[in-house]
């Protein structure tokens, strides 16, 4: 089959579009005919080397872990799925034309979603309502703060804070703002914009996609008691109660939520569909800002 493999660390001239050995079920794995799968931050850190200390590697790799498709096989002791049934998940070794995966890690594709664009939910979907409901716990009425939330994470995180009856803001770039007024937050602030931080209310929590000097300039509007989870690393924050969260497959949540991406009431801007040979250009787009998924399809 043809797959996108990592030799070493690299620019995007290091993903190779090859030749590579078919993978084969284990007794609890499903085989998918990947019919989609998409770019994530996660995999040009990975490219880069940027993740070395916590992710290592063994090389050759392959990429990718969103996945829409097909089940052409099944392992020994699987019952929940059979040939044909059409799947989506949180994987490993996506950017490829097939792949082997936990039974289940996998949720069905709700009916009316277009597998196509089903394969680049998994990830973003999952790691957002875990960054609420694992990392915060909210109670409804209190503020939170999502950073990032222009991003694919943060519209996630700000639709499940939702969800749990919390009063929401979305913390975005000034550049963003416009966008985001009536994409379901209470209210949006400018987050490189000093006086817009000042104006924050005390917030009770802050769910973080960005990190760095932001979070760091945001800390100070939580209250005493206030909790901070992050997708993005633990900040320092003396005597704060932070929880760093990374994501784990939850199928159930996942099929919820991409039900609502199907029926409009989550959405999660696609912003180009390429092929995976063209997986070089697509690393490209999506580090130089691409403004929502890639998807791929091999
Ligand atoms: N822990 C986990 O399991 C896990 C899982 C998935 C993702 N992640 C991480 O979560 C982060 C977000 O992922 P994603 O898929 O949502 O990426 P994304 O769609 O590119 O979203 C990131 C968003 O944050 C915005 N942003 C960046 N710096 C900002 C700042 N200083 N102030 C305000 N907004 C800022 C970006 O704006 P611009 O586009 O203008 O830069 C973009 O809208 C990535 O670092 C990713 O690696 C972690």
């Amino acid at each position: 089959m043809k797959a996108v493999q990592l030799h070493e660390y690299g620019g995007p001239e290091k993903l190779m579009y090859e030749d590579v050995p078919t993978p084969e079920p284990g007794p609890d794995e499903v085989m998918l005919r990947v019919i989609s799968t998409s770019v994530n931050p996660v995999d040009f850190k990975i490219r880069k080397g940027e993740l070395k200390a916590h992710m290592p590697v063994q090389f050759p790799v392959i990429l990718g872990r969103d996945v829409a498709g097909e089940v052409v096989r099944v392992g020994l002791d699987v019952t929940r799925w059979k040939r044909g049934d059409l799947l989506m998940g949180l994987v490993n070794r996506s950017y490829a034309e097939f792949l082997t995966a936990r039974a289940d890690a996998l949720a069905r594709i709700p009916e009316g979603l277009d597998p196509k664009d089903a394969g680049a939910l998994p990830l973003i979907l999952e790691t957002g309502a875990q960054l609420i409901e694992k990392g915060i716990q909210p109670h409804a009425g209190e503020t939170i703060l999502v950073t990032g939330a222009a991003g694919s994470v943060g519209r996630a995180a700000v639709y499940v804070a939702k969800q749990h009856g919390a009063h929401v803001i979305a913390g975005v770039r000034g550049s963003q703002k416009a966008e985001m007024q009536g994409a379901g937050a209470d209210s949006v602030v400018a987050l490189d914009d000093d006086a817009e931080i000042a104006g924050l209310p005390e917030l009770d929590a802050i769910a973080d996609t960005v990190g760095g000097e932001t979070i760091m300039k945001v800390i100070p509007k939580l209250k005493k008691s206030g909790r901070i989870a992050s997708v993005v690393g633990k900040p320092e924050a003396p005597g704060i109660d932070v929880r760093a969260v990374w994501a784990q497959p939850d199928p159930e949540r996942l099929y919820k939520l991409a039900e609502d991406v199907r029926d409009g009431r989550l959405t999660i801007p696609v912003s180009k569909r390429m092929r995976l040979e063209d997986i070089r250009e697509a690393h490209k787009a999506a580090e130089h800002n691409a403004g929502g998924k890639i998807e791929l399809l091999p």
